[in-house]
């Protein structure tokens, strides 16, 4: 492919069938934008410049292209004359072109790289003027169709509101992706004339054009036509959601992860995972998330960010930039807020919030629990319900808890405080000030039991009734 290569992303199109304050391009699908998608796309090309052109909600749309591309050159379509206008004004700004020139629409989500590639080589080969990649499908309508000569060399594109009733017949249709010769391009576009259904200057004419003066013209169909469409509307958007889901799934499954229910599991563009992961009904692996070999994560569970360790199990919880370690296991119903981080063949157990939470390995908070602020040293246990009160309404505070300490049920520990290394905590205990290492800490005064006073408060209710009975007995 050329090393001069030029890519402009049409993206200045409103998006009204959204309706939606965003623009249509920032909508996301597999954990990224549309724009975000084809932009991926077009990195994978390496190619020399990119030219974004923008017009609706461009102070959206152009600072998002920027933030993703920032070298892409952003050209402003202030009024939408049509795609051949929007080529001349990113023609205009790119200066000088050579090379190729491929043009894309910004909306095309599951549009790949190497399909591109393969375009833009096809065109090379046959060292077209213009050459556009196009599609047969069932229903062409509102697409402009390929006019095909007896030889079945192209002749023009028609646009649906242009064509008579037999050219409507026609079944392949341009996906409006275009590569050009830059300088044909260059030479072309201040000719196109909008004397049109649509009074708009149509890029699609350059191909009739090109015939015209003799030169070569392609169009290359493509098997896999869902890779340009584009989502006009939300219910256009989740199909292509789902099929992108779909083959995300698929490519995770080839690669060696066992997936259950491909129906249920969604993965995102930029998650990574291992072989030998097992992805159970329900599960949701979204962002930069990464699971390590044999994991089982599921059934539904959400994780966002996270980095699961090679064996650990994550059961019907939810995660965010949470990190867990190598053989740890994780709920049911576990919440693992930003910065926990699970050490090897630790545990966080059922009903237990984390956050901000560094479990060192073999460490242990097997129930109904809030971690907040802390650390817990290796192979400690923390009883059941214990609340880490990190909070004091006005500023967050740590909580340490040593190595091989064991606490009771029903603690609560008032931050800051330290509890050393292999100390204990009894059952119901307040821990507000340090616990040397290898101490007992008890709270809260003895335990009374005062005869009678239970049934005299219920006397004449069946508990009373019940409670004396026990007693006369
Ligand atoms: C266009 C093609 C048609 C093709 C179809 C595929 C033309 C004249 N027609 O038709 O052959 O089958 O796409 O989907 O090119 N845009 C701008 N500025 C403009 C006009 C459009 O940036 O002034 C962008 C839009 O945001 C959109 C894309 O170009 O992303 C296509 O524009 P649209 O008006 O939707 O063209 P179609 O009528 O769908
Ligand atoms: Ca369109």
């Amino acid at each position: 492919m050329s090393s001069d290569l030029t890519v402009i992303v049409l993206a200045a199109g409103g998006g009204t069938r959204m309706r939606s304050k965003r623009s249509k391009l920032l909508h996301e699908i597999g954990g990224r934008s549309l724009v975000g998608h084809v932009l991926s796309a077009v990195r994978t090309l390496d190619p020399a410049r990119v030219v974004a052109v923008v017009g609706h909600q461009r102070d959206q749309v152009g600072p998002h292209i920027v933030s993703l591309m920032p070298e892409a050159v952003l050209a402003v379509q202030e009024e939408q004359q049509g795609t051949g206008h929007a080529v001349r004004i990113a023609v205009d700004a790119a200066g000088s072109l050579s090379g190729t020139v491929l043009v894309v629409y910004g909306d095309t989500p599951l549009l790949r790289g190497d399909s591109l590639r393969d375009f833009a080589q096809e065109h090379e080969g046959a060292q077209s003027a213009v050459s556009v990649l196009s599609g047969v499908v069932d229903n062409p309508f509102g697409y402009g169709r390929i006019v095909r000569n007896d030889e079945g060399d192209v002749e023009a594109i028609v646009e649906e509101r242009d064509a008579t009733p037999e050219q409507r017949e026609i079944r392949e249709i341009g996906s409006g992706i275009f590569a050009f010769d830059g300088e044909f391009l260059a030479d072309v576009l201040p000719r196109l004339g909008n004397d049109n259904a649509k009074g708009e200057y149509y890029l699609t004419d350059t191909v009739g054009l090109a015939r015209e003066a003799g030169l070569t013209v392609g169009a290359f169909p493509m098997d896999d036509v869902v890779q340009t469409e584009g989502a006009n509307d939300r219910v256009q958007l989740a199909n292509l959601g789902r099929e992108l889901n779909r083959r995300i799934v698929e490519d995770w499954m080839r690669a060696g992860v066992t997936v259950l229910d491909p129906a249920t599991t969604w993965v995102e563009s930029d998650v990574r995972l291992a072989p030998d992961v097992i992805l159970l009904p329900g599960t949701q692996l979204l962002g930069a998330t990464v699971v390590d070999e044999d994991a089982v994560i599921g059934p539904d569970t959400t994780l966002k960010d996270c980095e699961i360790g090679a064996g650990a199990r994550v059961v019907r919880s939810h995660g965010e930039l949470a990190v867990v370690g190598e053989g740890a296991n994780v709920g049911p119903f576990a919440y693992l807020r930003p910065g926990t981080e699970l050490g090897m063949g630790g545990k966080i157990g059922a009903f237990v919030e984390t956050k901000n939470a560094h479990i060192a390995a073999g460490a242990k908070v097997p129930h109904l629990s809030y971690v907040g602020d802390a650390d817990i040293g290796e192979g400690a246990n923390i009883g059941a319900g214990t609340i880490f009160a990190n909070y004091d309404g006005t500023d967050k505070h740590h909580t340490s808890v040593g190595k091989g300490a064991k606490t009771g049920a029903n603690n609560t520990f008032v931050a800051p405080v330290r509890i050393g290394e292999g100390a204990v905590t009894g059952g119901g205990t307040v821990v507000r000030r340090d616990v040397p290492p290898g101490t007992l800490a008890v709270s809260g005064g003895p335990q009374r039991n005062l005869s009678r006073r239970a049934t005299r408060a219920r006397e004449r209710t069946p508990i009373g009734e019940a409670a004396s009975a026990e007693g006369e007995s």
